[in-house]
């Protein structure tokens, strides 16, 4: 018999993509959410299949409620963005950390097995050397980076002290089919992609030329499964990513290859809070999560402005 599964944060982009591929293999879901910036479209194909509680991480009540006879709880939900938290660093450390410790004052109550968490490589900040391994002292630079990690130390707390299991992954920047691009600080490929689609110049933060390690989201999801079980994980950190670097003028050539025009890029200053490069080892998560990256970018990107394609008279 499957197993209730929880996942907080399950209405966004990553909580919705995780929720489809635990309903496809026939666990039994419930999505806890605040649609802050979730939306439940991102669940209209499961609708049905899964239990949708609208409601927010800081309520225990709630958490007691929606918890109670769960064996896993993907803890997704949070405030996910950078500049958000330089406008509003309070409320991003409300969500993100002490919502992260809520979950896990919950997790511990019901006796939840495992949680598996959704970190961010913005811990490492501007790192000393690239690629950035998992034993790399942290430096945040922004009140994002600080809350996400102060999350990763309440997991590896607990996991030793009150013995919730607890995994850390660490995600580099995620892409992929429901993302975002009218968020007020969306992502840079549904940005692009959508500005491209439109006709539309792309707007770039400096010059172009700083590089992110981009995961498609169904790498996301597989490391998620992968961490549910995985023997001595809990208490770790994982970087989820490639393993390869590509610059923002990459994304916009290969995007322009791929629709038959160039885009024109609109240069802004660079943002406060961003980092340069980015590039991660993901050797610790393919030994011990068993982890493989099973898209790579490129066709990752062409998986993404296809279903854009497809999808933006809808969206
Ligand atoms: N997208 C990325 O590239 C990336 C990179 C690193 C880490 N992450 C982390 O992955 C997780 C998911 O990010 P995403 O890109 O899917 O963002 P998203 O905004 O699509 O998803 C976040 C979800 O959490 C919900 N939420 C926010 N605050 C809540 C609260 N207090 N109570 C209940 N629900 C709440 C939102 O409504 C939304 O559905 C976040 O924890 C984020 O920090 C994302």
């Amino acid at each position: 018999m499957s197993k209730k599964i929880v996942i907080t944060g399950g209405a966004g982009f990553i909580g919705s993509a995780l929720a489809r591929a635990l309903v496809a293999r026939g666990d039994e879901v419930s999505v806890l959410d605040n649609f802050s910036s979730g939306k439940r479209e991102n669940l209209q194909d499961v609708t049905g299949a899964l239990a949708v509680v609208e409601g927010d991480i800081l309520d225990a009540a709630l958490l007691d409620r929606v918890f109670t006879g769960a064996d896993l709880v993907f803890h997704q939900a949070a405030i996910p963005s950078v500049p958000r938290s330089l406008a509003a660093p309070l409320a991003s450390h409300n969500a993100n950390a002490t919502g992260t410790l809520n979950v896990l004052e919950a997790a511990r109550r019901c006796q939840v097995r495992r949680v598996v968490y959704a970190g961010s490589s913005s811990a490492y900040g501007e790192p000393p050397s690239l690629p950035v391994v998992e034993s790399m002292a942290p430096m945040p630079l922004s009140p994002y980076a600080v809350s996400k990690l102060a999350g990763e130390h309440y997991c590896r707390v607990y996991a030793r002290v009150f013995g919730v299991q607890a995994v850390i992954l660490r995600y580099f920047n995620v892409f992929g089919p429901r993302q975002d691009p009218n968020a007020q600080y969306a992502a840079v490929i549904p940005r692009f992609i959508t500005a491209a689609l439109d006709d539309r110049p792309a707007t770039v933060y400096g010059d172009g030329e700083q590089s992110r390690d981009f995961c498609f989201i169904d790498n996301v999801v597989q490391a998620n499964l992968r961490a549910a079980d995985a023997d001595g994980a809990s208490g770790k950190v994982f970087n989820i990513a490639c393993g390869t670097g590509t610059s923002l003028n990459r994304v916009l050539a290969l995007l322009g290859e791929a629709l038959g025009c160039p885009i024109t890029a609109r240069h802004e200053p660079a943002r406060a809070g961003d980092v340069r490069h980015s590039l991660a080892d993901i050797s610790q998560a393919k030994t011990v999560l068993g982890y493989t990256a099973p898209v790579d970018f490129s066709t990752g990107l062409a998986r993404t402005l296809a279903w854009f394609r497809e999808h933006r008279s809808t969206r």
